[in-house]
Protein backbone atom coordinates (compact mmCIF):
# COMPACT_ATOMS: atom_id res chain seq x y z
CA UNK A 1 0.00 0.00 0.00
CA UNK A 2 1.69 3.15 -1.10
CA UNK A 3 1.60 5.59 2.13
CA UNK A 4 0.48 9.34 0.74
CA UNK A 5 1.87 11.25 3.67
CA UNK A 6 5.17 9.60 3.44
CA UNK A 7 4.97 10.66 -0.60
CA UNK A 8 3.83 14.22 0.19
CA UNK A 9 6.76 14.31 2.60
CA UNK A 10 9.35 13.53 0.73
CA UNK A 11 8.00 15.48 -2.50
CA UNK A 12 7.99 18.50 0.01
CA UNK A 13 11.96 17.67 0.95
CA UNK A 14 12.70 17.29 -2.68
CA UNK A 15 11.29 21.09 -3.24
CA UNK A 16 13.75 22.08 -0.32
CA UNK A 17 16.83 21.51 -2.61
CA UNK A 18 16.72 24.75 -4.57
CA UNK A 19 13.64 25.97 -3.15
CA UNK A 20 13.27 30.04 -4.82
CA UNK A 21 11.64 31.17 -2.04
CA UNK A 22 8.75 32.61 -4.80
CA UNK A 23 5.55 30.07 -3.54
CA UNK A 24 6.91 26.49 -4.22
CA UNK A 25 8.78 27.04 -7.06
CA UNK A 26 12.75 25.86 -7.75
CA UNK A 27 15.56 26.58 -9.37
CA UNK A 28 17.82 23.35 -9.61
CA UNK A 29 19.23 23.04 -13.20
CA UNK A 30 21.22 19.96 -14.15
CA UNK A 31 24.42 19.89 -12.26
CA UNK A 32 23.61 22.88 -10.20
CA UNK A 33 25.01 22.64 -6.71
CA UNK A 34 20.94 22.50 -5.85
CA UNK A 35 20.70 19.52 -8.30
CA UNK A 36 23.49 17.61 -6.75
CA UNK A 37 22.41 17.65 -3.32
CA UNK A 38 18.92 16.74 -4.36
CA UNK A 39 20.19 13.48 -6.09
CA UNK A 40 22.43 13.08 -3.17
CA UNK A 41 19.07 12.90 -0.84
CA UNK A 42 17.73 10.79 -3.55
CA UNK A 43 20.73 8.56 -3.59
CA UNK A 44 19.92 7.87 -0.24
CA UNK A 45 16.22 7.61 0.02
CA UNK A 46 16.40 4.93 -2.78
CA UNK A 47 19.19 2.83 -0.35
CA UNK A 48 16.82 3.27 2.57
CA UNK A 49 14.18 1.70 0.35
CA UNK A 50 16.32 -1.39 -0.32
CA UNK A 51 17.40 -0.49 -4.12
CA UNK A 52 20.48 -0.52 -5.46
CA UNK A 53 22.21 2.81 -5.96
CA UNK A 54 23.63 3.93 -9.47
CA UNK A 55 24.91 6.95 -11.23
CA UNK A 56 25.65 7.09 -15.22
CA UNK A 57 28.46 8.93 -16.49
CA UNK A 58 25.56 11.41 -17.28
CA UNK A 59 24.09 11.71 -14.47
CA UNK A 60 21.25 9.90 -14.53
CA UNK A 61 20.57 8.54 -11.08
CA UNK A 62 18.82 5.04 -10.83
CA UNK A 63 17.48 2.95 -8.13
CA UNK A 64 17.09 -0.82 -9.15
CA UNK A 65 16.29 -3.65 -7.56
CA UNK A 66 16.53 -6.96 -8.57
CA UNK A 67 16.51 -8.40 -12.50
CA UNK A 68 13.65 -7.97 -14.42
CA UNK A 69 11.45 -5.08 -13.36
CA UNK A 70 9.17 -2.15 -14.11
CA UNK A 71 11.04 0.80 -14.37
CA UNK A 72 9.26 4.34 -12.96
CA UNK A 73 10.41 8.29 -12.61
CA UNK A 74 11.25 11.16 -14.44
CA UNK A 75 13.20 13.87 -13.39
CA UNK A 76 14.90 16.05 -10.43
CA UNK A 77 16.87 19.13 -12.75
CA UNK A 78 14.53 22.03 -13.29
CA UNK A 79 13.67 25.19 -15.10
CA UNK A 80 15.72 28.19 -14.41
CA UNK A 81 12.85 29.24 -13.01
CA UNK A 82 10.76 26.04 -12.45
CA UNK A 83 8.12 24.89 -10.64
CA UNK A 84 8.27 22.26 -7.54
CA UNK A 85 5.89 19.24 -9.75
CA UNK A 86 7.37 19.48 -12.70
CA UNK A 87 9.37 15.71 -13.16
CA UNK A 88 9.99 15.88 -8.95
CA UNK A 89 6.31 14.33 -9.03
CA UNK A 90 7.65 11.31 -11.11
CA UNK A 91 10.73 10.82 -9.29
CA UNK A 92 9.06 10.54 -5.87
CA UNK A 93 5.59 9.07 -6.65
CA UNK A 94 8.05 5.98 -8.49
CA UNK A 95 10.02 5.82 -5.10
CA UNK A 96 7.22 5.44 -2.89
CA UNK A 97 5.55 2.78 -5.52
CA UNK A 98 9.21 0.95 -5.20
CA UNK A 99 9.21 1.38 -1.49
CA UNK A 100 5.39 0.18 -1.17
CA UNK A 101 5.75 -2.39 -3.22
CA UNK A 102 8.81 -3.93 -1.37
CA UNK A 103 7.33 -3.27 2.15
CA UNK A 104 4.38 -5.38 0.55
CA UNK A 105 6.62 -8.14 -1.43
CA UNK A 106 4.82 -6.76 -4.80
CA UNK A 107 6.65 -6.85 -8.45
CA UNK A 108 10.12 -5.36 -8.22
CA UNK A 109 10.38 -1.40 -9.26
CA UNK A 110 12.90 0.28 -10.34
CA UNK A 111 13.74 4.25 -10.34
CA UNK A 112 15.40 6.69 -11.73
CA UNK A 113 15.77 10.66 -12.17
CA UNK A 114 17.13 11.23 -15.52
CA UNK A 115 19.90 14.44 -15.81
CA UNK A 116 19.19 17.87 -17.31
CA UNK A 117 15.36 17.21 -18.75
CA UNK A 118 14.76 20.70 -19.48
CA UNK A 119 17.50 21.20 -21.28
CA UNK A 120 20.14 23.36 -20.11
CA UNK A 121 22.44 21.78 -22.54
CA UNK A 122 19.91 19.99 -24.72
CA UNK A 123 16.39 18.58 -25.28
CA UNK A 124 16.49 15.29 -22.68
CA UNK A 125 19.72 15.06 -22.58
CA UNK A 126 20.80 12.64 -19.92
CA UNK A 127 17.74 10.35 -21.02
CA UNK A 128 19.02 10.66 -25.20
CA UNK A 129 22.72 9.59 -23.71
CA UNK A 130 21.22 6.93 -21.67
CA UNK A 131 19.28 5.30 -24.43
CA UNK A 132 21.63 5.76 -27.71
CA UNK A 133 19.93 8.75 -29.09
CA UNK A 134 22.87 10.99 -27.95
CA UNK A 135 26.34 10.14 -28.21
CA UNK A 136 28.16 11.09 -24.97
CA UNK A 137 31.39 12.35 -26.71
CA UNK A 138 28.66 15.02 -29.02
CA UNK A 139 26.57 15.96 -25.52
CA UNK A 140 29.94 17.19 -24.05
CA UNK A 141 30.72 19.67 -26.58
CA UNK A 142 27.10 21.44 -26.41
CA UNK A 143 27.35 24.46 -24.31
CA UNK A 144 24.48 26.21 -22.17
CA UNK A 145 23.67 29.72 -22.71
CA UNK A 146 26.79 31.10 -21.01
CA UNK A 147 29.33 28.94 -22.85
CA UNK A 148 30.03 26.07 -20.01
CA UNK A 149 30.07 22.99 -22.00
CA UNK A 150 28.62 19.68 -20.50
CA UNK A 151 31.55 17.96 -20.31
CA UNK A 152 32.30 20.32 -17.83
CA UNK A 153 29.48 20.41 -15.70
CA UNK A 154 29.22 16.73 -15.29
CA UNK A 155 32.51 16.77 -14.13
CA UNK A 156 30.76 17.95 -10.82
CA UNK A 157 29.51 14.44 -10.58
CA UNK A 158 32.75 13.30 -9.45
CA UNK A 159 32.99 9.82 -7.68
CA UNK A 160 28.78 9.27 -7.24
CA UNK A 161 29.08 7.75 -11.10
CA UNK A 162 28.94 3.98 -10.49
CA UNK A 163 29.09 3.29 -14.45
CA UNK A 164 26.14 2.27 -17.31
CA UNK A 165 22.96 1.11 -16.25
CA UNK A 166 21.92 -1.78 -18.56
CA UNK A 167 18.35 -0.64 -19.84
CA UNK A 168 17.82 -4.35 -20.76
CA UNK A 169 17.00 -5.01 -17.33
CA UNK A 170 13.91 -3.53 -17.46
CA UNK A 171 10.41 -4.40 -18.79
CA UNK A 172 8.74 -1.14 -19.61
CA UNK A 173 8.43 2.14 -18.38
CA UNK A 174 6.26 4.76 -16.59
CA UNK A 175 6.45 8.17 -16.49
CA UNK A 176 3.85 10.17 -14.18
CA UNK A 177 3.81 13.86 -14.29
CA UNK A 178 1.90 16.79 -14.12
CA UNK A 179 -0.05 17.44 -17.20
CA UNK A 180 1.41 21.54 -17.55
CA UNK A 181 -1.55 22.27 -19.60
CA UNK A 182 -5.03 23.41 -18.86
CA UNK A 183 -6.96 20.76 -19.82
CA UNK A 184 -7.72 18.43 -17.11
CA UNK A 185 -8.15 21.37 -14.88
CA UNK A 186 -10.54 23.01 -17.18
CA UNK A 187 -12.25 19.96 -17.66
CA UNK A 188 -12.34 18.80 -13.78
CA UNK A 189 -10.78 15.56 -14.79
CA UNK A 190 -8.62 14.12 -12.31
CA UNK A 191 -6.33 11.76 -14.49
CA UNK A 192 -4.95 12.31 -18.36
CA UNK A 193 -3.40 8.79 -19.94
CA UNK A 194 -1.32 9.75 -23.05
CA UNK A 195 -1.81 9.03 -25.57
CA UNK A 196 1.40 10.31 -27.34
CA UNK A 197 3.69 12.98 -26.96
CA UNK A 198 4.65 15.49 -29.82
CA UNK A 199 7.86 16.26 -31.65
CA UNK A 200 10.03 19.42 -31.00
CA UNK A 201 12.83 21.15 -32.61
CA UNK A 202 14.87 23.65 -31.03
CA UNK A 203 18.07 25.60 -32.49
CA UNK A 204 20.32 28.41 -31.85
CA UNK A 205 20.02 31.36 -34.32
CA UNK A 206 22.38 34.34 -34.16
CA UNK A 207 22.35 37.23 -36.31
CA UNK A 208 25.46 39.17 -36.92
CA UNK A 209 25.42 42.78 -37.57
CA UNK A 210 26.80 46.04 -37.07
CA UNK A 211 27.50 47.40 -33.35
CA UNK A 212 27.31 51.15 -33.44
CA UNK A 213 26.53 54.59 -31.75
CA UNK A 214 23.10 54.37 -30.87
CA UNK A 215 23.13 59.04 -31.55
CA UNK A 216 25.22 58.97 -34.50
CA UNK A 217 24.29 56.29 -36.82
CA UNK A 218 21.15 57.48 -39.38
CA UNK A 219 18.58 54.95 -38.91
CA UNK A 220 19.22 54.20 -42.38
CA UNK A 221 22.29 53.01 -42.42
CA UNK A 222 22.30 50.22 -39.56
CA UNK A 223 22.74 46.92 -39.18
CA UNK A 224 20.72 46.12 -36.27
CA UNK A 225 20.46 42.62 -35.24
CA UNK A 226 17.68 43.47 -32.18
CA UNK A 227 15.29 44.89 -35.24
CA UNK A 228 16.21 41.89 -37.52
CA UNK A 229 15.04 39.66 -34.77
CA UNK A 230 11.78 41.79 -34.16
CA UNK A 231 11.19 41.56 -37.62
CA UNK A 232 11.94 37.63 -38.26
CA UNK A 233 9.55 37.07 -34.72
CA UNK A 234 6.51 39.09 -36.49
CA UNK A 235 7.49 37.78 -40.15
CA UNK A 236 7.36 33.70 -38.86
CA UNK A 237 3.59 34.09 -37.53
CA UNK A 238 2.50 35.41 -40.67
CA UNK A 239 4.55 32.54 -42.84
CA UNK A 240 3.41 30.00 -40.46
CA UNK A 241 -0.26 30.58 -40.93
CA UNK A 242 -0.74 28.02 -43.54
CA UNK A 243 1.07 24.87 -42.60
CA UNK A 244 0.26 24.88 -38.83
CA UNK A 245 -2.59 23.28 -36.61
CA UNK A 246 -4.07 24.83 -33.57
CA UNK A 247 -1.97 22.47 -31.87
CA UNK A 248 1.16 23.62 -33.06
CA UNK A 249 3.45 25.95 -31.31
CA UNK A 250 6.29 27.99 -31.60
CA UNK A 251 8.66 29.57 -28.99
CA UNK A 252 11.95 32.07 -29.07
CA UNK A 253 12.46 32.13 -25.35
CA UNK A 254 15.83 32.69 -24.80
CA UNK A 255 17.52 35.95 -26.12
CA UNK A 256 21.00 37.37 -25.67
CA UNK A 257 21.57 40.59 -27.47
CA UNK A 258 25.22 42.34 -27.83
CA UNK A 259 26.09 44.12 -25.99
CA UNK A 260 22.89 45.14 -24.25
CA UNK A 261 23.26 48.54 -23.82
CA UNK A 262 20.76 51.79 -24.59
CA UNK A 263 23.10 53.52 -26.56
CA UNK A 264 24.66 50.64 -28.81
CA UNK A 265 23.17 49.78 -31.89
CA UNK A 266 22.86 45.96 -30.79
CA UNK A 267 25.12 44.33 -33.76
CA UNK A 268 24.70 40.76 -32.69
CA UNK A 269 21.69 38.29 -31.53
CA UNK A 270 21.75 34.72 -30.64
CA UNK A 271 18.34 33.44 -29.71
CA UNK A 272 16.57 29.97 -29.19
CA UNK A 273 14.06 28.62 -31.93
CA UNK A 274 12.29 26.18 -30.62
CA UNK A 275 8.98 24.51 -32.62
CA UNK A 276 6.42 21.75 -31.45
CA UNK A 277 4.28 19.49 -33.65
CA UNK A 278 2.44 16.35 -33.47
CA UNK A 279 3.76 15.67 -36.90
CA UNK A 280 7.52 15.47 -38.10
CA UNK A 281 6.87 15.89 -41.52
CA UNK A 282 5.30 19.15 -40.37
CA UNK A 283 8.05 20.01 -38.41
CA UNK A 284 10.58 19.68 -41.78
CA UNK A 285 8.04 22.16 -43.36
CA UNK A 286 8.50 24.57 -40.06
CA UNK A 287 12.11 24.64 -40.71
CA UNK A 288 12.63 25.09 -43.84
CA UNK A 289 10.25 28.04 -43.63
CA UNK A 290 12.15 29.61 -40.13
CA UNK A 291 15.63 28.80 -42.59
CA UNK A 292 14.24 30.29 -45.35
CA UNK A 293 12.80 33.64 -43.59
CA UNK A 294 16.16 33.96 -41.83
CA UNK A 295 17.93 34.14 -44.78
CA UNK A 296 15.57 37.10 -46.39
CA UNK A 297 15.54 39.13 -42.73
CA UNK A 298 19.16 39.06 -43.03
CA UNK A 299 20.03 40.06 -46.30
CA UNK A 300 17.20 43.23 -45.95
CA UNK A 301 18.81 44.14 -42.80
CA UNK A 302 22.47 43.90 -44.49
CA UNK A 303 23.13 40.92 -41.44
CA UNK A 304 24.69 37.55 -41.85
CA UNK A 305 22.50 34.38 -40.14
CA UNK A 306 24.24 31.18 -38.99
CA UNK A 307 22.30 28.44 -37.13
CA UNK A 308 23.32 25.79 -34.80
CA UNK A 309 22.69 22.19 -34.80
CA UNK A 310 18.66 21.04 -35.13
CA UNK A 311 18.29 19.14 -31.57
CA UNK A 312 14.78 17.13 -31.36
CA UNK A 313 12.91 14.23 -30.80
CA UNK A 314 10.56 12.92 -32.78
CA UNK A 315 6.88 12.35 -31.95
CA UNK A 316 6.11 8.81 -30.48
CA UNK A 317 3.08 6.76 -29.06
CA UNK A 318 2.26 5.49 -26.15
CA UNK A 319 2.18 1.58 -25.83
CA UNK A 320 -1.25 -0.04 -25.91
CA UNK A 321 -0.30 -2.42 -22.99
CA UNK A 322 0.95 -0.16 -20.48
CA UNK A 323 -1.47 2.67 -21.38
CA UNK A 324 -4.53 -0.09 -20.98
CA UNK A 325 -3.14 -0.79 -17.44
CA UNK A 326 -3.02 2.58 -16.46
CA UNK A 327 -6.74 3.55 -17.95
CA UNK A 328 -8.07 0.35 -15.86
CA UNK A 329 -6.10 1.94 -13.09
CA UNK A 330 -7.95 5.57 -13.61
CA UNK A 331 -10.94 3.87 -13.90
CA UNK A 332 -11.24 2.34 -10.40
CA UNK A 333 -9.19 4.90 -8.83
CA UNK A 334 -10.72 8.00 -10.19
CA UNK A 335 -14.09 6.61 -12.23
CA UNK A 336 -15.54 8.92 -15.29
CA UNK A 337 -12.89 11.26 -13.89
CA UNK A 338 -9.84 10.53 -16.70
CA UNK A 339 -9.44 11.07 -20.49
CA UNK A 340 -6.80 10.16 -22.83
CA UNK A 341 -4.81 12.99 -23.80
CA UNK A 342 -1.48 13.75 -25.71
CA UNK A 343 0.97 15.29 -24.41
CA UNK A 344 2.21 18.88 -25.86
CA UNK A 345 5.60 19.13 -23.24
CA UNK A 346 7.97 16.67 -24.33
CA UNK A 347 9.48 14.03 -21.26
CA UNK A 348 12.26 11.79 -21.11
CA UNK A 349 9.64 8.91 -22.02
CA UNK A 350 10.00 9.35 -25.36
CA UNK A 351 13.75 8.79 -25.35
CA UNK A 352 13.18 5.23 -23.17
CA UNK A 353 10.30 4.49 -25.68
CA UNK A 354 12.99 3.21 -28.12
CA UNK A 355 14.40 0.97 -26.06
CA UNK A 356 11.10 -0.50 -24.20
CA UNK A 357 7.24 -0.22 -24.07
CA UNK A 358 6.32 3.18 -22.01
CA UNK A 359 3.49 4.79 -20.94
CA UNK A 360 2.76 8.32 -18.97
CA UNK A 361 0.12 9.35 -16.84
CA UNK A 362 -0.79 13.17 -16.05
CA UNK A 363 -2.57 14.96 -12.64
CA UNK A 364 -4.05 18.45 -13.37
CA UNK A 365 -1.81 21.63 -13.24
CA UNK A 366 -3.91 24.50 -11.36
CA UNK A 367 -4.51 27.09 -14.26
CA UNK A 368 -2.69 25.18 -16.69
CA UNK A 369 0.22 26.34 -15.39
CA UNK A 370 3.85 25.03 -15.17
CA UNK A 371 7.13 26.22 -16.09
CA UNK A 372 6.76 28.70 -13.45
CA UNK A 373 6.72 29.34 -9.82
CA UNK A 374 3.27 29.33 -9.47
CA UNK A 375 2.81 25.73 -10.68
CA UNK A 376 0.65 23.32 -8.41
CA UNK A 377 -1.85 20.78 -8.27
CA UNK A 378 -4.02 19.62 -5.03
CA UNK A 379 -2.62 17.23 -2.77
CA UNK A 380 -5.82 15.23 -3.69
CA UNK A 381 -5.12 15.33 -7.29
CA UNK A 382 -1.35 13.98 -6.59
CA UNK A 383 -2.66 11.16 -4.34
CA UNK A 384 -4.69 10.32 -6.72
CA UNK A 385 -2.15 9.77 -9.58
CA UNK A 386 0.39 8.35 -6.96
CA UNK A 387 -2.91 5.45 -6.57
CA UNK A 388 -3.62 4.83 -10.52
CA UNK A 389 0.54 4.91 -10.87
CA UNK A 390 0.75 2.06 -8.26
CA UNK A 391 -2.38 -0.07 -9.54
CA UNK A 392 -0.71 0.36 -13.16
CA UNK A 393 2.62 -0.75 -11.68
CA UNK A 394 1.00 -4.04 -9.81
CA UNK A 395 -0.04 -5.27 -12.37
CA UNK A 396 1.73 -8.12 -13.62
C1 LIG B 1 9.80 19.91 -20.96
O1 LIG B 1 10.11 20.41 -19.95
C2 LIG B 1 9.34 20.63 -22.08
O2 LIG B 1 9.97 21.65 -22.42
O3 LIG B 1 8.31 20.25 -22.65
MN1 LIG C 1 9.13 17.50 -16.88
MN1 LIG D 1 9.76 20.87 -17.77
Amino acid sequence: MVNPERFLADLHKLRSFGASGVGNGVVRPAYSEADLAARDWLSEQMAAAGLEVQMDATGNLFGVTEKPSLLLGSHSDSQPEGGWLDGALGVIAALEVARASREADGPPVSVVSFQDEEGRFGVTTGSAVWTGHLEQTVADALTDHTGVSLASARAGLADRVTGPVDARRFTGFIEMHIEQGPTLDTSGGKIGVVTDIVGIRDMRVTFDGQQNHAGTTPMHLRRDAFQALAAFSTGLSDRLRNIVTPQTVWTIGHVSLHPNASSIVPGRVVFSMQWRDAQTDRLARMETVIRTLADEIAEAHGLTVRFGPVLGLDPVEMDATLRARLEDAAEREAPGAWRAMPSGALHDATNVASLMPVAMVFVPSIGGISHAFEEDTTEQDLVCGLRVLARAAAQR
